[in-house]
């Protein structure tokens, strides 16, 4: 055995259970490397030879972002950050022809909003392994021809402007190009690009979470520190592992617990704004799309939801119930009804104590519910990100060819949503149509649940506002 270790300088040991060995160079004979030489030399001798017939520069430097990659080894089910789950394969290696399924749905206007300014005001873009998706903040450029732009890692732009267009609505996905670090579009080849944005990695082959939770955006007056608490120890406790946090405009107060959940790389906080005096709900669909991206091969499950609503399955965390009851593959969504609960005062506005801190838990002081909603009635969904071409509120607008979603009962579970009735006028638009689903009932959160909620949310508040003594 000793021969074959002369060429492993670089060489690492393996560890005590060999799951680190890393293969060293096996010592090849001289015959070998004359034919590994070889070797070489034909496969390049071949590639320049195709480049120079199919005078197709970008067979070297760009791949379409609809060509399918090579085979990769297919997901083993353990989630790195967060424990094990699911042995199911997570194979993202579709074959298909995404630019065909993609013009099929740009014909159906599938996503199309219509509305606000037509500037490529730019808000985040992903590195994929397929593809580069550069997302935008306007609502009203759908199937728009535009050129995507690339830079490398000193803002140089690197090679020609590459077509493509926007699909789903904010999004435009572009292609592969070595060396690109900044992305950022143009309406036209010639255009002055808007500043660039860096691509975010999305290269992972497993996914480093489970289950990750999109918060709709964040506005309006009201003080939220104890809504946030509550949202994100729920989920927590519910087996979410991160939260991707919207934020159009935040009281100061309220600000700090968010902050405080940043430092400790718990949520990750996305600001949203363009110069353009949108009303804010009208961000919430930049945000849908905005985040199916942003969880894309970062996470197995996605939920979207709003800072009011608390999803719950009876009898099981909603993590098992992904892991141990969806078991078939082909569930791209998972779709809980809705249940509102009547919340008919303000929050807290500042931390007193930890009994007045639990006294004022929304799902502690509030209990006045509707009946469940309809079907799919302003329904919410935990998604596989990849899995869905156009993601809307209540429902995906697309989901690729083979999969479907799980419309689950309401005895499985529902959104508790904890509705102001005050505001944006719920209780005089909406709480008409939500009284005639039948009568209004006092419903709980399980008991022992609860207890470990008030927990966690008095644990964490105290330590973000309690006086240090
Ligand atoms: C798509 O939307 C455009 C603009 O709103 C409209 O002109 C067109 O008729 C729509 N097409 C379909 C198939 O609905
Ligand atoms: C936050 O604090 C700053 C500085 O004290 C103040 O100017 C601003 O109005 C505050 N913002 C809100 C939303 O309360
Ligand atoms: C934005 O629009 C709202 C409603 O149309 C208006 O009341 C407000 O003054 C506008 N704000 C600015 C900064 O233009
Ligand atoms: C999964 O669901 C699909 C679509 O409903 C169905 O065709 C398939 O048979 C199911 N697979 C299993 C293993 O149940
Ligand atoms: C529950 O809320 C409904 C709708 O606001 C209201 O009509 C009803 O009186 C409330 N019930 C109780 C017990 O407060
Ligand atoms: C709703 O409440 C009314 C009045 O209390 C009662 O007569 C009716 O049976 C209830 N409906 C249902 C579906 O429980």
């Amino acid at each position: 055995m000793n021969d074959t270790t002369d060429y492993c300088d670089l060489r690492v040991e393996p560890s005590k259970n060999g799951s680190l060995a890393w293969p060293c160079m096996p010592k090849l004979k001289l015959r070998q490397v004359g034919i590994a030489q070889l070797a070489l030399v034909l496969s390049l001798f071949t590639l320049v030879v195709l480049i120079i017939v199919t005078n197709n520069r970008q067979l070297l430097f760009t791949v379409s972002p609809y060509s399918s990659f090579p085979a990769r080894s297919r997901f083993t089910g353990f989630d790195k950050a967060c424990g094990v789950f699911d042995e199911d394969a997570i194979n993202d290696d579709e074959e298909f022809n995404y630019e065909e399924i993609h013009a099929k749905w740009v014909a159906k206007n599938v996503s199309r909003e219509n509305k606000f300014h037509r500037r490529l005001r730019l808000h985040a873009a992903y590195r994929t392994r397929r593809h580069y998706a550069v997302q935008i903040t306007s609502l009203n450029l759908f199937g728009q021809q535009v050129y995507c732009r690339y830079y490398d890692c000193k803002r140089n732009e690197l090679g020609k402007p590459q077509k493509s267009l926007v699909f789903p609505e904010t999004t435009v996905y572009c292609p592969k190009r070595r060396g690109a670090v900044y992305m950022s579009l143009s309406k036209t080849e010639t255009d002055n690009p808007e500043n660039a944005v860096p691509l975010i990695d999305r290269t992972m082959i497993e996914p480093q979470h489970f289950l990750t939770v999109c918060m709709a955006p964040i506005y309006g007056d009201e003080i939220k520190w104890i809504q946030i608490a509550e949202f994100i120890e729920h989920y927590k406790l519910q087996g979410a592992t991160f939260f991707y946090v919207y934020l159009i405009e935040i009281d100061n107060y309220s600000r700090v617990i968010l902050e405080d959940y940043e430092r400790r790389g718990e949520i990750e906080i996305v600001n949203m704004y363009d110069g353009y005096n949108r009303t804010n709900r009208y961000w919430h669909m930049v945000q849908i799309h905005d985040c199916l991206q942003r969880n894309r091969h970062i996470s197995k499950w996605t939920a979207f939801v709003d800072l009011d609503e608390r999803l719950f399955n009876f009898g099981m965390t909603i993590h098992s119930f992904l892991n141990n009851e969806v078991k078939n593959n082909t569930i791209a969504s998972v779709q809980y009804r809705q249940r509102w609960i009547m919340k008919t005062e303000d929050s807290p506005a500042k931390f007193v104590d930890e009994a007045e801190t639990i006294r004022w838990m929304p799902t502690v002081r509030y209990t006045n519910t509707s009946a469940v909603g309809p079907k799919g009635h302003t329904a919410k969904c935990i998604v596989r990100p990849e899995k869905i071409g156009a993601m809307f509120i209540h429902w995906p607008f697309a989901m690729y060819p083979g999969y479907s979603q799980w419309q689950i009962k309401p005895e499985e579970g529902v959104v508790r949503h904890y509705r102001d009735i005050r505001s944006g006028d719920w209780g005089k638009k909406w709480l008409g149509g939500v009284a005639k689903f039948g009568n209004f009932s006092d419903t709980f959160v399980e008991e022992s649940y609860l207890r470990k909620l008030n927990r966690a949310v008095v644990d964490r508040v105290s330590e973000v506002y309690g006086k240090v003594e």
